[in-house]
């Protein structure tokens, strides 16, 4: 399914916005974080650009930080959200991502899904007459990378230029990394056991955009000298059959030895939910040098962003 019913703002994955945009949503996000500074979090930003308006979510998957940011970011902006879970709506006992997108078009303003595969948000896209927003598929996870990329420059890090490490499993978060190094112009090292590297796609993206993208089994490797170290779960919601995975993985949790190879003043980040002991040492969880809870709350800034831009008012 590639071709869209229209010039509608879906936002599917980071490269239907590009570069420009990115950088326009990041700008935006800390203006609008800025002068809410002490707010109530539920209180509507002064302009409440999105008065009026109403975002249906719909999880086929398990989730925390995406439900809860496209809320307030609904609430924030001055509009709301209501939430559509597969095991009790229609979509759970059949009804079609076709007709569901063309009823929702009818009720709500934009539609955000979290699913499987990849290509039922690309159906739904093409049926629906309002912006769809990917909340995460099995493919990508665009939103998130707009929270890590804010985070990233919160922290003082320019994104052109940047060395971001990877390590494990080759998932749909780092699919979104390498798009967004593609468009914003940083290097990533990626360390992962044979077999779990990425989808070569995505790593052909960041390459034809002239980033320096280097896929290696060795952990200490992708870790010296890099501005951020980043993980995830070694098993992502929806995956079985995962014993032999867990023991191929073991040698790439970030601990502090990984981190002392890194530059001193390195940041690191992860999605969430993290699986502390696992992925990732609770040394480096609770450090100084991880700002997973700063890019969790930066989940909110950038959907309100994703939602202006998705909307024709960014
Ligand atoms: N990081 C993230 O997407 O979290 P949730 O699964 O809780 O939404
Ligand atoms: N890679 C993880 C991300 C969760 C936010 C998953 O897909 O389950």
């Amino acid at each position: 399914m590639t071709s869209r019913a229209s010039a509608k703002r879906d936002f599917l994955d980071l490269s239907d916005a590009g570069g420009d945009t990115i950088a326009a949503m990041l700008s935006d996000a800390q203006d609008r974080k800025a002068l809410r500074s002490g707010w109530p979090k539920g209180q509507a930003d002064a302009d409440a650009p999105l008065a009026g308006h109403v975002l249906a979510m719909i999880f086929e998957k398990n989730s925390t930080r995406t439900r809860v940011s496209f809320d307030m970011a609904m609430r924030q902006l001055g509009g709301t959200a209501l939430t559509l879970d597969s095991g009790t709506s229609q979509l759970g006992r059949g009804e079609s991502i076709a007709d569901t997108a063309r009823v929702l078009s009818r009720m709500v303003d934009a539609i955000m899904i979290r699913t499987d595969d990849h290509a039922k948000i690309e159906e739904m896209a093409h049926y629906a007459d309002v912006p769809v927003i990917n909340g995460l598929t099995d493919r990508s996870h665009p939103c998130q990378i707009v929270a890590d990329l804010l985070t990233i420059v919160e922290h003082g890090k320019p994104l052109p230029g940047l060395e971001l490490a990877w390590f494990g499993d080759g998932n749909n978060v780092l699919h979104s990394i390498l798009e967004a190094a593609a468009l914003m112009k940083f290097n990533v090292r990626i360390a992962t056991p044979a077999g779990f590297e990425p989808d070569q796609e995505f790593v052909a993206l960041a390459h034809a955009a002239g980033m320096l993208v280097t896929l290696t089994q060795d952990p200490a490797q992708a870790a010296e000298g890099a501005d951020i170290l980043v993980t995830d779960t070694w098993v992502s919601m929806g995956q079985e059959n995962v014993e032999n995975k867990l023991g191929a993985m073991a040698p790439y949790q970030v601990n502090s030895a990984l981190m002392a190879r890194a530059k001193s003043d390195a940041r690191f980040l992860h999605c969430l939910p993290a699986h502390v002991g696992d992925e990732v040492s609770a040394e480096v969880f609770e450090s100084s040098q991880s700002i997973v809870f700063d890019e969790a709350e930066n989940r909110i800034h950038a959907q309100k962003s994703v939602l202006l831009w998705s909307l024709g008012k960014l």
